[in-house]
């Protein structure tokens, strides 16, 4: 492992929550096992997204249907309180954990406790490192997957969104991705370590790229998946209350919002798929292609063709 390029990336790394920065390492902290023994309810909806997969807007989608009589509370709520993740907070890349990341220790009780249900609680976690009851109790829980390549560009202009972070250089964005520093790891370790949990009744299967292409259908896949009845105007609503754009204008003023995003920085940064097209170099493509092919042997249904 380039050690110079792994400094990078520990530098680099995000944590959810800038208001709990504090010194110490996850084991300090006990954070791994707070998290295993967290109190999972029956009605809890769980979403799985490796970051940049879609995940607040795919919360949005969660909330609007949970509280389709009342869609006025989804403006009312801070940035936070939209996306109350369940984390560790320093990267679980083991090599990284192993060096003892400074990091924020993640003090989930004190976010999602007081969440009244039906509680929706996104993670970037590998199941691994889930609370233990999430596999016991088996709430309903959707996995968001894209397309590797759209994610390592969003997670680029992610970089240079983000109040606590400065923007990266492509290439070393590339790089970093390519060495399996990204934070939470490899993509393809998040993929094959859920896949064990694709076919479970519990878990629905979703792909950013068939809820750009057909929202309709995939919100109503996730609203009969959650077993909620929507008429077909409500369906619309949530479409509405969902798009790029009425997200994108939602969250220029969303509370919570500076202390986050830098003053230019967008969420809502382009939302589309095959943008990797305008960032990677011809030699970049050939490479990353052929680290996903071998990554991927034995996943070949979970493959995207780019
Ligand atoms: P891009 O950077 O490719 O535009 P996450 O919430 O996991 O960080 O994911 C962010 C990505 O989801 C960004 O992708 C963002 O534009 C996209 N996104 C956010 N809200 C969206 C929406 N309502 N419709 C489509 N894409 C959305």
């Amino acid at each position: 492992m380039d050690e110079e390029l792994k400094k990078k990336a520990l530098k680099k790394c995000y944590f959810m929550r800038p208001d709990l920065v504090m010194p110490g390492i996850m084991e300090k902290n006990n954070i791994l096992t707070n998290v295993k023994n967290f109190q999972v309810r029956d009605d809890d909806v769980f979403l799985v997204t490796y970051p940049k997969a879609g995940t607040i807007w795919t919360c949005e989608i969660l909330d609007a249907i949970l509280n389709i009589d009342n869609l006025e509370v989804l403006k009312t709520r801070s940035l936070f309180e939209k996306i109350p993740m369940l984390e560790l907070g320093p990267s679980l890349h083991p090599d990284l954990v192993a060096d003892g990341v400074e990091g924020i220790p993640s003090n989930i009780k004190a976010i999602l406790d007081p969440c009244p249900s039906p509680r929706r609680i996104p993670t970037h976690l590998l199941p691994e490192y889930c609370p233990d009851q999430l596999f016991t109790k088996k709430p309903k829980t959707v996995l968001v997957d894209r397309n590797p390549k759209d994610y390592l560009v969003s997670l680029f202009g992610w970089y240079a969104s983000i109040r606590f972070l400065s923007p990266l250089d492509w290439n070393e964005m590339y790089e970093i991705y390519m060495n399996g520093l990204s934070e939470y790891g490899p993509y393809h370790s998040f993929i094959k370590s859920w896949a064990k949990y694709e076919n479970e009744p519990w878990l629905l299967w979703m792909k950013y790229e068939d809820l750009r292409q057909n929202p309709k259908g995939s919100i109503k896949k996730i609203t009969t998946f959650l077993g909620k009845n929507l008429t077909d105007s409500q369906i619309d609503d949530v479409m509405r209350v969902t798009s790029f754009d009425y997200m994108k204008k939602a969250m220029e003023t969303v509370k919570g919002r500076d202390a986050y995003l830098n003053p230019k920085g967008v969420w809502q940064r382009k939302g589309v798929v095959g943008n990797w097209k305008n960032a990677f170099t011809i030699a970049q493509n050939e490479a990353f292609n052929k680290q996903y092919d071998e990554e991927m042997k034995g996943y070949e249904h979970l493959k995207y063709k780019f």
